[in-house]
């Protein structure tokens, strides 16, 4: 008989997650409180643009859908009551610098209210280092009346995928699997060994799992603003800092992250905030991570200045002059805008007083200022802001005689090749 999975959440990780399952041999139930994700998942839509084989994962909903392997609804309850298996996906967003717990509570609380004896339940939402034992945990047992480890089974299982390569990482990428008791941790690797072909390691500490989690994301962080600090000293020596990291990172043990616009989507910016969160309770501080984390929100302001600086230098200013963007997503390829440094920018710039109008043929959230076509963003525009790598071979360069004369250009993707561009042009590279 096929094996039933509920997977709570069908956003980015839960979707692919459960369409894997599906193709994999299982028949999927995806649950979504969201009626919107609801609505367009149960009509074969979705706008996020994961691939498996060559096969968009538009295609395989719709095939998934039609074999009855995968079906989404948003009563949770329901599809607990019909599984034994149940993952979790949904996340916990920050508001402000707080976590805010509301939906991954809720799906814990529909988990605990109506799970069946024997049932496991594998977390793979990135929580604040303790979540699982201290809060799912209670609730769980306190609502079903079932203890974990004997009647029930759960572990923390942290998803490690980057958007974009989610079917392939499901496979390949080593799992770490955080479970107190080994009825849990066998049950879980069977789950994990369906649509995984990698290593799996074992904890018996979920919090030491949930914590190696986030600071996989936070190293992520730390790199990424050091990568900015030398791209300021790079500019400062006349150096191309895209050159001088490529040197440094041929050393075997040195892997310098590229600088770009900002840091941006759900894991890396967040991850920050869901170790203060515990460091505030144990009373420690975290003076370096938070300098990083300060030194990448920063970035958008320091872009949008560094605009209005090369304005200057062209007798124009921001306030006023027409800006193209070109990405608004939070990195290059994605159609993924959550905390989007782009988007940050173009409200940067606005406030400002600049027209902005912003393509990103990735993205399907509408914005007032976005527009349909790179060409009428880029028409008659004093300045190009280059902020993602739309697809592949992706270069604006032949557009730029279309823009207003003197035009600014800035390009923080290293996309540009600033012997193609016209003399009159401008250009600075982050
Ligand atoms: N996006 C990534 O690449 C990535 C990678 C690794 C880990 N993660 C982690 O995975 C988790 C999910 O991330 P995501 O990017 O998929 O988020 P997402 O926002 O795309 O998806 C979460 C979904 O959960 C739904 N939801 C909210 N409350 C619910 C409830 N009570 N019951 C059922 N569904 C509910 C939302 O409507 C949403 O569609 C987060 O903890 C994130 O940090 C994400």
């Amino acid at each position: 008989m096929k094996q039933t999975i509920t997977v709570f959440g069908q956003g980015y990780v839960g979707l692919p997650l459960s369409l894997s399952f599906a193709l994999n041999g299982c028949n999927v139930i995806g649950v979504d409180t969201d009626p919107k994700v609801y609505d367009q998942l149960s009509h074969g839509i979705t706008y996020q643009t994961e691939k498996h084989q060559n096969i968009s994962i538009r295609e395989i909903l719709k095939e998934q859908l039609r074999q009855g392997t995968y079906r989404v609804i948003n009563d949770g309850a329901e599809a607990v009551r019909q599984t034994r298996t149940i993952i979790i996906t949904v996340g916990i967003p920050i508001n402000g610098e707080t976590p805010f717990y509301d939906h991954f509570d809720a799906a814990c609380r529909t988990v605990g209210e109506n799970i069946q004896a024997g049932s496991l339940v594998l977390i793979r939402s990135t929580v604040i280092p303790g979540t699982t034992e201290n809060r799912c945990k209670p609730i769980l047992e306190q609502l079903s009346g079932l203890k974990v480890g004997q009647d029930i089974f759960l572990a923390y299982v942290p998803e490690r995928i980057a958007e974009g390569k989610a079917f392939e990482e499901f496979e390949t990428m080593p799992t770490l699997i955080g479970a107190a008791d080994e009825e849990s941790r066998q049950k879980a690797a069977e789950i994990i060994r369906i649509n995984s072909k990698a290593q799996i390691i074992f904890s018996d500490s979920m919090t030491a799992v949930e914590t190696s989690k986030v600071i996989e994301n936070l190293q992520r962080d730390a790199n990424i603003a050091i990568s900015q600090e030398l791209a300021r000293f790079a500019e400062a020596s006349g150096l191309n800092i895209f050159e001088v990291i490529k040197l440094a990172n041929t050393h075997t043990r040195v892997n310098i992250l590229t600088p770009g616009p900002g840091v941006g989507g759900y894991c890396i910016p967040n991850a920050f905030y869901y170790l203060k969160a515990k460091a505030q309770e144990l009373d420690i501080e975290l003076p370096l991570l938070e300098k990083a984390r300060k030194t990448n929100e920063n970035l958008p302001k320091f872009i949008a200045e560094k605009t209005d600086a090369l304005l200057r230098l062209r007798g124009k200013k921001l306030s006023g002059a027409k800006i193209a963007v070109a990405g608004l997503a939070m990195k290059d390829y994605s159609p993924d805008d959550r905390l989007s440094p782009a988007v940050e920018i173009c409200k940067q710039l606005l406030s400002a007083g600049a027209l902005v109008s912003a393509y990103d043929s990735n993205v399907s959230n509408a914005y007032p200022f976005k527009t349909e076509t790179l060409e009428s963003a880029m028409e008659g525009a004093d300045a190009l802001l280059i902020l993602n790598r739309l697809y592949d071979g992706f270069d604006p360069t032949d557009k730029i005689q279309h823009m207003a004369p003197n035009p600014v250009i800035v390009d923080t993707r290293n996309l540009i090749d600033p012997k193609k561009l016209p003399p009159e042009a401008s250009f600075w590279k982050i």
